[in-house]
């Protein structure tokens, strides 16, 4: 039986609440098979599909993936246009399938940029799945830890000017429900394929006391044993989020 279909049946193990994932290693990927980059996106499209599968599984609360960063615009046109291409069919196919899958689809980032035909897309799963209680799933879309942190601090100036509120009434709570992520705990488990150690700008607020895991398997390689290989190393730790055990 493949590992992934035992573990659907174990209860036993602690599975981590959010999971966070920065898909890598798409472009290596395709090089590495002399392939065009975005065959290496349309292939990471395809684990993402299988990943978000078994999270859903095996019991993950929220699964957040980075799909396309405020700094991914620099890329050629060509590149930035398949990657929109494949957000737009994956939309399409989970709202053909929501009512079986009954994932809660969100986004996080500024979606203003984005194509308008994607932008719809994007509302109507939204609206969609705002009831279901099965996985919430993260999409990361034109996203930056840096723009998310100025847009919230833009926010609550704007309501200090109004006199809403003042600079000294500001803590952590209220600042995180001006996030993108507004409602969404942060992250257990930042997992980042490809061999890069580094955050890129990513949940740059919420990644405060999350554990991270590294591997070097490729994001188009990753699989439902990765995942599992990187679950069983979070359950190795010891959180202790600034205090003793
Ligand atoms: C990073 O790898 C990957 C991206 C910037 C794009 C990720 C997008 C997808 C997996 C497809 C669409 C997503 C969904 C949710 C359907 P890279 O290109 O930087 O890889 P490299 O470091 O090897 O060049």
């Amino acid at each position: 039986m493949a590992l992934f279909e035992k573990q659907k049946k174990d209860l036993s193990r602690p599975v981590p609440r959010h999971i966070a994932i920065i898909m890598d290693g798409n472009g290596r990927w395709a090089k590495k098979r002399g392939m065009p980059r975005s065959y290496g996106h349309a292939a990471g499209s395809e684990t993402f599909r299988r990943i978000a599968t078994y999270c859903k599984d095996i019991g993950v609360d929220f699964l957040t993936v980075y799909a396309f960063s405020t700094e991914n615009w620099k890329r050629s046109e060509e590149e930035v246009g398949a990657i929109m291409g494949l957000l737009q069919k994956y939309l399409i196919e989970a709202l053909e399938k929501m009512e079986k899958d009954r994932v809660k689809i969100c986004f996080m980032g500024d979606l203003s940029r984005l194509p308008e035909e994607l932008q719809a897309l994007c509302a109507n799963a939204v609206e969609k799945s705002k009831h279901f209680d099965g996985v919430q799933l993260n999409i990361c879309l034109n996203y930056g830890g840096r723009d998310e942190i100025l847009h919230a601090a833009r926010e609550y100036a704007r309501r200090c000017a109004s006199g809403e509120c003042t600079p000294e009434e500001l803590d952590e709570e209220t600042f995180s429900s001006l996030l993108y992520s507004a409602g969404v705990p942060d992250p257990d488990l930042i997992i980042r394929p490809s061999g890069e150690l580094r955050l890129s700008n990513f949940l740059l607020w919420q990644a405060a006391y999350a554990e991270f895991y590294y591997t070097d398997v490729l994001w188009p390689d990753f699989t439902p044993e990765e995942l599992e290989k990187a679950i069983a190393a979070f359950n190795s730790r010891s959180r202790r989020f600034g205090g003793t055990k």
